[in-house]
């Protein structure tokens, strides 16, 4: 049988044109039967669940499939189906699922629902550590989705990441796991690296190995460094000024280093502030939304001029599916935007929109300005025109998307566990008790 695939020179885009046309075909998913088993302990779930992971409410689903779930499996890929019949890939002989891993970030989980939902032939597997910025509510849409796979795991543990890659065969990887936050990462900036770094170098090294058909490596627009007027564009040099930034750009250098060496086809994406639902609120944004919606001052670090560009999460979404597409191997893209305020003046808007005043002494009264972060860049514009000559554009204008961002707030602040930690004007430092370091 000819299981149209990587090897015989299919593309992602291909692979695309093929899903739908098997999607017409066959109005079921259901050939594609990946059994998960659940264990509590990250042993057991390495040794004894093959690496089949879902969450609890799945285990219903689970308790009727879980007999039958490597034969189910083993049968599909050779196949054939339990009962007997054709599976989708022999009846439509063009019919290839493509896989991905995805990490469970902030952004990430907007790009998994969209393309769970949006792309039933593909099987979509998210990794994640579960740190304690993640949040699996933000998931929930897609949780038991038949095209979907969460599993729990750690990009820094070289062994799992390797029998994953042995286990799922993988096609394409999109790497959005990190340590981001930049105020924790001046009193941490040893555990920044070795997550950022090191894990980073551990997938690529083992997808490299997978011989996996796209690696795109999230980064940002702070490997640039601060500016006042230079725009930078993808050939700017970096200049990190804080352990995150630094961190995210020595990442990049690595990623970079397969396409040099191997031609291993990596893609490598900066982008803007990110900003939308599913936040942990220890990012401006959602700490000020929430800090107002709480009745207490937006704590601003230093002067509050320095100025960030701001995307919607369905616009960066667009934007990683358009790199998926049409991103070239070896090539870095600038996400952006033009949409661009001070921090003081992003304090203002939400005051404004919260608590319904434009009077400025009624706004001076929520705003605390307090220590300023040890550096603290002035601006990062880029110059996002490679991405347009792609054909993407943001198109959430901030009015729409912060309204819908302060009406998700107001309902999913506790969505995380330790949300109350994240509105300290500083970080606290217990997240990282879980950090094992190098
Ligand atoms: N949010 C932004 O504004 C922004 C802007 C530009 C670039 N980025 C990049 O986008 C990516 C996602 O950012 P975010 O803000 O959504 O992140 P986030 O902090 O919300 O989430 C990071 C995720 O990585 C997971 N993680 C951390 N260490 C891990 C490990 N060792 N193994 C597996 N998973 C691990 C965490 O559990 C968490 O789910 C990052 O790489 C970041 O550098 C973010």
């Amino acid at each position: 049988m000819k299981i149209p695939g990587k090897e015989n020179g299919l593309s992602f885009r291909n692979a695309e044109h093929i899903g739908k046309v098997y999607r017409k075909s066959t109005p079921t998913s259901s050939a594609c039967m990946y059994l998960f088993l659940q264990s509590k302990t990250s042993a057991a779930r390495r040794v004894a669940s093959n690496l089949y992971f879902c969450s609890d409410h799945s285990n219903r689903f689970l308790a009727r499939r879980q007999a039958s779930s490597l034969t189910v499996r083993n049968h599909y890929r050779q196949g054939v189906n339990t009962a007997g019949k054709k599976s989708p890939r022999e009846r439509s002989a063009t019919y290839i699922i493509v896989k991905y891993v995805f990490l469970l970030s902030y952004s990430a989980s907007h790009v998994v629902v969209s393309l769970v939902k949006n792309y039933p032939n593909y099987l979509i597997i998210n990794l994640d550590k579960l740190d304690y910025c993640a949040s699996l509510k933000n998931l929930e849409t897609v949780s038991e989705k038949e095209n979907y796979k969460f599993i729990q795991g750690d990009i820094c543990e070289p062994d799992f990441i390797k029998q994953l890659f042995e286990t799922e065969k993988i096609d394409i990887v999109l790497h959005f796991a990190a340590q981001t936050h930049v105020d924790l990462s001046f009193w941490h900036a040893l555990e920044f690296t070795y997550v950022n770094v090191y894990g980073t170098n551990v997938l690529v090294a083992a997808a490299h190995e997978a011989n996996v058909e796209k690696f795109v490596y999230v980064s940002t627009d702070e490997v640039y460094g601060g500016s006042t007027d230079e725009e930078f564009d993808e050939s700017s040099p970096k200049r990190p000024t804080n352990p995150y930034a630094s961190s995210k750009a020595a990442a990049e250098c690595f990623v970079q280093s397969y396409w040099e060496r191997y031609q291993f086809p990596v893609v490598i994406t900066r982008s803007s502030n990110v900003y939308g639902p599913h936040q942990y609120p220890e990012k401006v944004i959602p700490k000020f939304i929430s800090l107002l919606q709480q009745n207490r001052k937006c704590c601003i670090h230093g002067s509050g001029l320095q100025r960030r560009n701001f995307l919607y999460a369905t616009d960066v979404v667009e934007a990683f599916l358009t790199v998926l597409k049409e991103g070239k191997p070896g090539e870095i893209y600038n996400i952006g935007t033009n949409f661009e305020m001070s921090i003081a003046q992003l304090a203002k808007e939400l005051i404004h929109l919260i608590k319904k005043t434009s009077s400025e002494s009624e706004m001076e009264h929520w705003m605390d300005y307090v220590k300023d972060r040890p550096t603290n860049d002035l601006r990062y514009p880029m110059n996002s025109e490679k991405m347009h000559n792609l054909g993407w554009r943001p198109k959430v204008p901030w009015k729409e998307g912060i309204k819908k961002t302060i009406e998700w707030y107001k309902e999913n602040f506790h969505n995380w566990k330790n949300s109350e930690k994240a509105l300290e004007p500083f970080p606290v430092t217990e997240p990282f008790a879980q950090l094992s370091g190098p």
